[in-house]
């Protein structure tokens, strides 16, 4: 069979030129433009990437149309019923299912990985104690590099899985410790022997004071909420990590530029910035307000916690969230006011023309904050929880791309519009 192709005809020189395209398992064919600077004087123009396929993967697919996500090939849905969120990073990292004995070592190893050098506690004191947590957590991610000298050769690949593990592994930590840094309260030692989000609300929550118990239904919402944020492909964030790792740089250093990026409130700080807006919104009454200022081009105001580059239909991990706050809030006997006020703001939004028109659904983000809230964890660290979530997909698509032997630094073209050449002029004669 002749391989697919598309031919391109420029209408000034008449020329043509034949470009390959590829074909991933699902998703629509691309374009293959490697050669086309080469062989045709040609750049792609394409800002935001709206068009545009950065790399292969393996990882993660997502259909928009339909609302599908899948990790290596497994629905969401499935995993988020069925697995627990160590056993979804194995996925992510490794590409397979762990068999009971992998899990068992992966567990192990990654909770036996969880303290940080305790020097590392130095660089909490340097940031004021109303730091934002996400300011933290890219300094002192970031520093981590000046710490693990034992796996930071990128061409290993022991040493490129240690780093992976030591990132999963210590993520909960540091958030936690940026967490009780803001509050004032000393550091909680992590325990090995409880769950990875056990422990995580075990160092958020307890105290040296008295006994902490950790209350499973948190447990289990937090593990469900983590498995929903493990991975989305080509999101912001993770092209950052990929992009900063395309030099050969510091696993710890691409994973804190990643979380740099995901901080921004088009991408994972919406999560922040929903419950600050129904905050603000306040009552049912005040809705149709806040619709009409999100549809007003002249008001920056957009619905937070709605639409998205990729979905055109319901976000699945938005429908599983919106499930899970059911049954956290009836399970902690929590009668919340602000999740009736978001599912009104939603029925609203979806039955306006605007949200319609442009296929505005809800997010990610859109319910994940009342969960949040529920377990008690504060505004400012939502964004937080939503990277040590990520790291697994971040610390994954950097593996994947390191040890991927056709893979080159990343370095985008540009159109230059600025000045044509000019000579300098000196300053009298400005
Ligand atoms: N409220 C009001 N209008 C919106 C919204 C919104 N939340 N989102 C998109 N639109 C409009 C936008 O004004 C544009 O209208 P028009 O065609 O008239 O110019 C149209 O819908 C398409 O929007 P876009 O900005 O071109 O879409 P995008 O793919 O560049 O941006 C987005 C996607 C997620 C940044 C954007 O929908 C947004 O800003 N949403 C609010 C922030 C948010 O919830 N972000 C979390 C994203 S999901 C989790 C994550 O990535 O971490």
């Amino acid at each position: 069979m002749s391989q697919h192709t598309v031919t391109l005809t420029d209408n000034k020189t008449g020329k043509t030129i034949e470009l390959p395209v590829v074909e991933g398992t699902h998703g629509p064919p691309a374009i293959d433009v490697s050669k086309l600077y080469r062989e045709a004087g040609f750049f792609t123009y394409d800002p935001g990437f709206l068009s545009t396929a950065s790399c292969t993967s393996q990882l993660t697919f997502i259909d928009g149309n339909k609302g599908q996500l899948l990790y290596r090939g497994y629905p969401i849905e499935q995993l988020a019923e069925k697995s627990n969120f160590l056993e979804v990073a194995y996925l992510l990292l490794y590409g397979h299912l762990p068999k009971p004995t992998e899990y068992d070592n992966f567990e192990h190893v990654i909770m036996h990985h969880t303290m940080f050098n305790e020097t590392v506690k130095n660089f909490f004191d340097g940031f004021r104690y109303d730091a934002h947590p996400m300011a933290i957590m890219v300094g002192v991610v970031g520093s981590l590099s000046a710490f693990y000298h034992d796996s930071t050769d990128v061409n290993n690949a022991v040493h490129r899985e240690i780093a992976a593990h030591r990132l999963i592994a210590k993520m909960p930590t540091i958030a936690a410790a940026s967490y009780k840094h803001s509050i004032g309260e000393p550091f909680i030692y992590p325990r090995n022997d409880l769950s990875y989000t056990g422990n995580l609300l075990h160092m958020l929550f307890a105290t040296p004071c008295e006994p902490y118990e950790v209350n499973p239904v948190a447990e289990r919402a937090l593990d469900i909420l983590f498995i929903l944020h493990a991975d989305h492909e080509q999101n912001a964030s993770t092209s950052t990590v990929r992009l900063s790792g395309s030099s050969g740089a510091d696993p710890f250093a691409c994973v804190s530029s990643g979380i740099a990026s995901l901080w921004g409130p088009a991408h994972g700080g919406a999560n922040e910035e929903v419950l600050k807006m129904l905050d603000e919104i306040g009552d049912v009454k005040h809705i149709d307000k806040y619709i009409a200022k999100a549809k007003d081009k002249d008001d920056p105001f957009r619905l937070m916690g709605f639409g998205h580059r990729v979905y055109k239909n319901y976000d699945p991990r938005a429908k599983l969230i919106r499930q899970t706050c059911y049954d956290v809030l009836e399970s902690l006997k929590i009668n919340d006011p602000m999740f009736e006020l978001a599912m009104r703001l939603e029925e609203i939004a979806r039955s306006d023309e605007y949200f319609i028109k442009r296929n505005l659904y809800p997010n990610v983000d859109f319910y994940s904050g009342i969960i949040y809230k529920a377990l008690g964890i504060p505004t400012n660290m939502f964004t937080v929880m939503f990277a040590i979530a990520r790291t697994a997909g971040w610390i994954s698509h950097w593996t994947e791309m390191i040890g991927d032997p056709a893979h080159r630094i990343g370095r985008p073209r540009q159109i230059y519009n600025g000045a044509a050449m000019r000579d300098f002029v000196m300053p009298e004669d400005r």
